[in-house]
């Protein structure tokens, strides 16, 4: 017994963790409030911002195609986290996933770099947010100073101060315990959703397709190197399979919320893309903060700029308030197995938040926010959410082999095809990103494979669970 107690690949029993699912909370929500929810997540500094950055630097007006094979490849992963969702309905996402199907050493690991996908997230849209609220404070008459708010290195920065402001804010919110509502969020999804189809429709009157030309500006290659920065743009789906435990139809609605928030966002991006290259030469992006906002204001709209950047604020907002509710989450779930200290998990006997957690993660978030670009931030959330995409869509393989019997209210088609052809894509798009990056990664994963070894599998709960 003792050598499969310890074992670093010790798993956990799906019957275990549907028995102690959603003790506590309520049951809310449905197909509907999930794809809004998975809207609410998604649609943020990635098409706000990035794509201007995406442009400009490395796929020029070719950029449509690389949201084309980032969306193909989050459709694959998508469709792997639904057959877990609706299978394991259980918070916790791609974490509880490896726990069931692939062992405590490798949910650990996937915690961990979740950990670092959610709070690097959490700092780059922050920086996104700076940006437009920045342009909105220039066209109401107030400038605030360049080295002000950009970081050390970028049009010389000293620290983003509008960043470290919100990230604040968002934190003393949640402290004081007030969780994203589904109706404030569904609110702020609307009017998400009323400034990108507001951009769409006056922007594509003012389409030149000379701006087109050349398309492939940085050659094929471009184009998926620019796949793995926008890549940033769908982060956020899988924060759907995280209110699992508060659904009233897990089993159906799960799937639904995931795939269609997906589906929603990925056609709007690809249209939102082609519109952006075709309005303004691409190189025009360089180094632009708020790229939807100028392209309305390049073509003398001016109150369309005005209206989507305060529709982005709005937007990118909740979008902050769920990654670093999420953020905390993770961490107060792997505290409650034991893997981290429980300090991380302690509620505050006022607020009945995790304060200290929450504290932990907002100032991180803010020193990130304030020193660093957002290239690199985007640029890590996207290497720790490719590597949790290939846990999940790892897992649903390995489950239909050691589990074949458990009820899969929703099949993932063509299995193994499709889980291997996520897990390709993904290794594709962690390959295209740059060295540095990889470099902070590996450092990443080797801290938390120390910190397992030295504190985690001592102190993990299935040490207890087991002896029983
Ligand atoms: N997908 C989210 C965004 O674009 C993280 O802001």
């Amino acid at each position: 017994m003792a050598s499969g107690n310890k074992s670093i690949f010790r798993t956990k029993s799906i019957e275990a963790m549907l028995s102690e699912s959603g003790k506590g909370l309520k049951k809310v929500l449905g197909a509907f409030e999930l794809t809004m929810l998975g809207i609410g997540a998604i649609i943020g500094t990635g098409i706000f911002v990035l794509t201007g950055v995406a442009a400009a630097d490395y796929a020029g007006p070719a950029l449509v195609l690389s949201f084309v094979f980032s969306g193909i490849a989050c459709s694959f992963a998508a469709l792997c986290y639904a057959e877990l969702a609706a299978m394991i309905p259980v918070a916790g996402s791609a974490y509880t996933f490896g726990y069931v199907g692939l062992g405590e050493i490798w949910a650990w690991i996937i915690g961990w770099d979740l950990i670092l996908e959610y709070m690097v997230a959490v700092a780059a849209v922050a920086v996104g947010w700076s940006g437009y609220i920045v342009t909105l404070l220039k066209a109401g008459g107030i400038t605030v100073p360049a080295a002000l708010c950009n970081p050390p290195g970028q049009n010389g920065g000293i620290v983003n101060l509008p960043s470290i402001i919100i990230l604040g804010i968002i934190m003393l919110f949640l402290i004081k315990g007030v969780s994203e509502s589904t109706k404030l969020n569904n609110i702020l999804v609307l009017i998400k959703l009323a400034v990108v189809i507001l951009f769409i429709v006056v922007g594509v009157g003012h389409v030149n397709p000379a701006n087109w030309h050349p398309f492939f500006p940085y050659g094929v290659n471009g184009v998926f190197t620019g796949a793995s920065i926008i890549f940033f743009a769908y982060v956020g789906f899988d924060a759907v399979a995280t209110a699992a435990e508060e659904v009233k139809n897990p089993q159906r609605d799960l799937p639904i919320g995931i795939i269609a928030s997906l589906l929603v966002c990925t056609v709007l991006y690809i249209i939102v893309s082609a519109i952006l290259t075709g309005m303004v030469p691409y190189q025009q992006y360089h180094n632009n903060a708020a790229p939807v906002a100028y392209a309305l204001q390049q073509v003398g709209i001016n109150w369309g700029s005005a209206l989507v950047s305060v529709g982005a604020v709005c937007g990118i907002s909740s979008v902050l308030l769920v990654m670093t509710f999420g953020s905390t989450r993770i961490l107060f779930s792997l505290s409650r197995d034991g893997l981290l200290p429980t300090v991380f998990s302690e509620v505050h006997p006022k607020f009945g938040t995790p304060v200290k957690s929450t504290v932990l993660v907002g100032v991180i978030t803010m020193a990130l926010s304030g020193f660093l670009q957002i290239g690199r931030l985007a640029e890590m959330t996207n290497i720790g959410t490719l590597a949790a995409f290939c846990v999940v869509s790892a897992s649903v393989i390995v489950l239909r082999k050691k589990r074949p019997d458990v009820k899969r209210p929703f099949s993932c088609p063509g299995v193994p095809i499709t889980p291997a052809i996520a897990i390709v894509f993904c290794l594709y798009l962690i390959y295209k990103l740059p060295h540095f990056t990889q470099g902070v990664f590996v450092v990443w994963v080797s801290i938390g494979f120390v910190i397992y070894f030295i504190y985690g599998k001592s102190h993990s709960i299935m040490n207890f669970e087991e002896q029983k």
